[in-house]
């Protein structure tokens, strides 16, 4: 069973990963309902974090319900990683994760996240000043390296181990990569055969069914999976694979209810930790995700992403329920 220090997790955690714009705590919220293990934070700009910047701070928001949570750090100075990495600890998470593997060019071209793969000294010596900044577990997330040519996780995950990491997840892709071709694992199998590597190891990337989660799981012996996007607008995914492991049957699609239900609750908790008005236009992109697949919607989504007044939303998605329960289309879920 594997545990991060003493924070337990179950025989085979399913992790929700860390997405800017997305893990914000309403969408948390929902994948907790639902069987996420274990959660993080959007990454947070240390250089943000430092100045005070708000929408820095304001990614510290974490609540009880939510353990066990870990909030992600970015950043390219060590003094300055370090000590955010304490004032991070003062919002009182279970663990501070540090991002190796970000790709974009705002922050792997500044020597934040995957540039640190370029340079494996620097990245050794941040992440030991960050563990020794913190009495909390320090977590590692990471991709397989810079490009194709220079894959170093190997390394990477002995050297990490070695200066006091509890976790690693990888993704299995290069930063070269960013998010094409199809992530492979094969290198994440490498690490949990290595017999030095004692902490856990959580593999990521393109988990998108039960089936797909079970193969990895067998193929590559991991200790958990992390799923990033097959979660937005599914956030059933972690109860539906776990429910394939239990019994080797599937979960009945969410229905109507169950979505309407879910897609609430966020808008809810978008509208009070947000406000009205940036709630409810940081809802619009999610409203698709939820009714997926479903017949007939487009006219719905139009009405939705068009609002702005709450009250107005709360009584389309009542209509929505109507109209599915009532309709054919319902059979179409
Ligand atoms: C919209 C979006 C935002 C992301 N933001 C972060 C982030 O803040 N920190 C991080 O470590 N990875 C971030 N990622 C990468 C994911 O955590 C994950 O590694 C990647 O999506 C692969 O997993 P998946 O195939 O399950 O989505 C982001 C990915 C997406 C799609």
């Amino acid at each position: 069973m594997p545990n991060i220090g003493n924070i337990t997790l179950g025989e085979f955690p399913l992790l929700l990963a860390p997405m800017e714009d997305v893990s914000d705590p309403p969408f948390r919220a929902v994948c907790k309902d639902n069987g996420a293990d274990l959660m993080y934070t959007e990454f947070i700009s240390s250089e943000g974090l430092i100045r005070d910047a708000a929408k820095s701070v304001k990614k510290l928001d974490i609540f009880e319900y939510e353990r066990p949570i870990g909030i992600q750090l970015f950043g390219s100075d060590i003094e300055t990683m370090a000590s955010c990495a304490e004032i991070a600890a003062a919002a009182g998470p279970d663990l501070i994760d540090i991002n190796y593997g970000c790709p974009v060019k705002n922050v792997a071209c500044r020597g934040a996240g995957a540039a640190l793969l370029q340079d494996i000294p620097k990245m050794v010596k941040m992440t030991e000043a960050v563990v020794k900044s913190t009495g909390l577990p320090v977590t590692v997330k990471t991709r397989l390296g810079w490009d194709h040519e220079t894959i170093n996780i190997l390394e990477v995950a002995e050297r990490l181990q070695d200066i006091g990491i509890q976790a690693l997840t990888v993704h299995g892709r290069t930063r070269v990569q960013m998010y094409k071709g199809d992530a492979d694992w094969t290198m994440i199998g490498k690490i949990k055969d290595n017999q030095r590597i004692r902490i856990p190891i959580f593999g990521n990337g393109d988990i998108d069914s039960p089936e797909k989660a079970l193969e990895y799981r067998e193929r590559y012996g991991v200790d958990g999976i992390m799923i990033g996007r097959a979660s937005i607008g599914n956030p059933w995914i972690f109860n539906q694979i776990k429910h394939f492991f239990k019994t080797g049957a599937h979960l009945p699609a969410p229905g109507i209810l169950e979505r309407v239900a879910a897609c609430r609750k966020h808008l809810d908790f978008s509208v009070r930790w947000k406000g009205d008005t940036l709630g409810l236009l940081e809802m619009r992109r999610h409203y698709t995700n939820y009714f997926k697949g479903l017949d007939n919607f487009k006219p719905f989504r139009m009405r939705l992403v068009e609002s702005l007044v709450y009250r107005d939303i709360e009584a389309m998605l009542d209509e929505i329920v109507h109209y599915y329960q009532e309709s054919e289309n319902f059979a179409a879920i």
